[in-house]
């Protein structure tokens, strides 16, 4: 389902053969994305990126191969939004993780072939207030533009009369070679919060993954660094206006519980987001907006 039928969205914003919109599983519509640098495509449910590759490269952002496609149910893998709260909302225990952006349906606003070869798709989501889990009222709007490189903008613009206090993440899912041998590198000397246990501790050295890992790295640097020997790649995240990094790797007795995930997908995926949440919460003043930008560089 789609606001826009596929034949109106393609008369509108289709760029010759750089970007299409077709129907795909479960019903929902993919814009495609093939404009010589890179490959990518793109849920218009979550405005969910769900893969971005450059030309003769390995896969960048990895999605699950028993990912859901239906309507309302959130897709395991890509880049979801987590918008306008992180994790479990904070006193309603009946609403659903991660806010409503990831589920909602978008709107494609405009398109554009960059002189420099890249593509560019923006997305809306107006959210009138009143919602049973949002009283207030805000616009967002996100902008995907690909290349070699891959950038990703949210802006949420405060369009009620009083302040909002949100979380945020870009949750951004990574194909590495084998998580065993992978580390994450710029978080050093980082204060985070142990997701699994709820202590407050301090990173020493690179992050390395040998059993389940779930944290929320504050003050983060603006470049974090995926050092993956088994693709003989690092991935460089930069990013800006993101005061948390979350670090996330289920391990293998996770992967295996969830439905959406292989028993043994653990192995090659790490989760590295970019993200303002917990205490990193942001207040944004009537008529003010704010800009969460981050930037994938393949080295
Ligand atoms: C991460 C969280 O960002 O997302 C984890 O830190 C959570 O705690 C994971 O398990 C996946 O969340 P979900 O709602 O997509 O299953």
């Amino acid at each position: 389902m789609s606001i826009m039928s596929v034949p109106a969205l393609n008369a509108q914003f289709a760029l010759d053969n750089a970007l299409q919109f077709h129907n795909g599983p479960g019903g929902l519509v993919f814009a495609h994305i093939d404009n010589g640098l890179a490959t990518a495509r793109v849920c218009l449910q979550g405005a969910q990126l769900l893969d971005w590759q450059p030309t003769g490269e390995k896969p960048v952002i990895w999605c699950s191969n028993a990912a859901r496609y239906e309507t309302d149910a959130a897709i395991r893998g890509g880049v979801p939004v987590c918008w306008p709260w992180f994790g479990a909302h904070p006193h309603r225990r009946d609403a659903p993780a991660h806010g409503f952006a990831r589920t909602a349906l978008w709107r494609v606003i405009h398109s554009e072939a960059l002189t420099d070869g890249r593509t560019r798709i923006d997305f809306e989501l107006p959210c009138p207030g009143n919602t049973p889990f949002w009283p207030e009222g805000a616009q967002l709007q996100l902008s995907l533009t690909v290349g070699r490189t891959l950038e990703m903008a949210l802006v949420t613009e405060n369009n009620s009369a009083l302040p909002i206090t949100i979380t945020q993440a870009l949750h951004s899912y990574f194909v590495v070679g084998d998580i065993r041998q992978t580390q994450v590198l710029g978080l050093e000397n980082c204060e985070y919060t142990d997701k699994l246990d709820g202590g407050h501790k301090q990173q020493s050295g690179a992050v390395f993954f040998d059993r389940e890992i779930d944290r929320i790295y504050h003050s983060s640097d603006t470049l974090c660094v995926i050092d993956d020997p088994g693709l003989h790649r690092q991935i460089h995240i930069r990013a800006t206006n993101s005061a948390s990094t979350v670090v996330w790797n289920p391990w293998q007795e996770k992967s295996a519980a969830m439905a959406d995930m292989e028993d043994d997908a653990y192995l090659g995926m790490l989760c590295v987001e970019t993200a303002n949440v917990a205490h990193d919460e942001v207040t944004i003043n009537a008529g003010q907006s704010r800009r969460l930008w981050s930037e994938l560089t393949l080295r």
